[in-house]
């Protein structure tokens, strides 16, 4: 008796292993989110993001060719907003000459056809650390909303190609593409952040932009009430449904690795593109562990690249995305 299949002549050489691979990572999968500060010549790398930097314009303008030049098309914008410039209503966001502002026509001027996504919340310009107006130890929703459909406007204006909404509010993608098609900004697309959890591995991105939570008497401590519970399912493709009727044109799940059945089970369901954001605490922990000789990056990194792809992601943004890329 002999095995009536062997699988393993499907796997006997890297010839025929390539042959029958069922997923091909490419520099066309990733967007590269990048941090941007004010100055000139700055370039701070994030302590609890080993390898990663805040960048000036001007280095940004650097970086953006150096992306381009590696075959990576599409860039992902944060910025680092000063303290004194923070409020509570998010009127540094609205800002035509804002951080963001110029970021988004820095990157464009250098490299135009670099695809400019920004990120909507307001958690940055929070004098709170919240992605919404606080009041009352509430984030209230509605008015949040109509600020970000403003900075999303103002975003566009400045020639984002797509508005990335991140803050969890509920309605503010329909309220976001009406502000757009008023302004008749019909070809700014929305990735909506649709499915995002209350996650701890959020941690270093609040480090790298100063913008967590701050400890305060009647300011909410976590962002459970706007984030999902990393317990559920369905509220996930609840709300990834809700924001393909208000106009999404791409969805997210958020964060990556562990919620990958998340992203099977949306991919399964939608047909608009999926994007998976692989979190700063997913890149700080495979830091560290490969700074203690614990585990291979080069090896651990593509394995996760793979299964994220695998499980269904369309567009991966990922900080490891310059470091794959030099590698495939
Ligand atoms: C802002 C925002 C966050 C991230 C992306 N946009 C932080 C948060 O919601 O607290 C996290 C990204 C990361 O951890 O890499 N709303």
């Amino acid at each position: 008796m002999f095995p009536l299949r062997r699988n393993r002549r499907l796997r006997s050489n890297e010839s025929i292993r390539s042959l029958v691979r069922e997923t091909i990572i490419t520099p066309n999968d990733f967007l590269v989110p990048l941090f941007v500060v004010e100055g000139k010549n700055i370039k701070e790398e994030i302590p609890s993001m080993p390898n990663y930097f805040r960048l000036s314009l001007d280095l940004l303008e650097k970086e953006v060719k150096e992306l381009w030049n590696l075959g990576l098309k599409s860039v992902l914008l944060f910025v680092k907003v000063p303290d004194k410039l923070k409020d509570n209503k998010g009127t540094e966001a609205v800002n035509v000459n804002g951080l963001m502002q110029r970021a988004i026509k820095t990157v464009k001027n250098a490299v135009p056809d670099m695809l400019v996504m920004t990120d909507v919340a307001l958690d940055p310009y929070s004098s709170y650390g919240h992605d919404g107006i606080v009041e009352n130890g509430q984030i209230l929703n509605d008015e949040t909303s109509a600020v970000l459909a403003q900075m999303s406007v103002s975003h566009a204006l400045a020639g984002a190609n797509f508005v990335a909404p991140s803050d969890m509010m509920d309605g503010r993608i329909l309220e976001i593409r009406e502000a757009l098609e008023d302004e008749g900004l019909i070809n700014t697309g929305i990735m909506s952040y649709s499915a995002k959890y209350a996650s701890a591995f959020y941690g270093p991105f609040r480090d790298a932009l100063d913008s967590a939570p701050v400890n305060i008497k009647n300011v909410p401590k976590d962002k459970k009430t706007y984030q999902m519970d990393p317990a559920n399912r369905f509220e996930a493709l609840r709300e990834t449904e809700m924001d393909i009727d208000e106009g999404a044109d791409i969805v997210m799940v958020k964060p990556g690795l562990c919620y990958l059945d998340i992203v099977r089970e949306i991919k399964n369901e939608v047909e608009v593109p999926v994007a998976v954001y692989q979190v700063s605490g997913e890149y700080a922990m495979l830091k560290a562990a490969a700074e203690k000789g614990w585990l291979d990056h080069d090896a651990v990194m593509m394995e996760q690249i793979i299964a994220i792809k695998r499980a269904g992601a369309d567009i991966i943004a990922s900080y490891f995305a310059k470091d794959v890329v030099k590698l495939l």
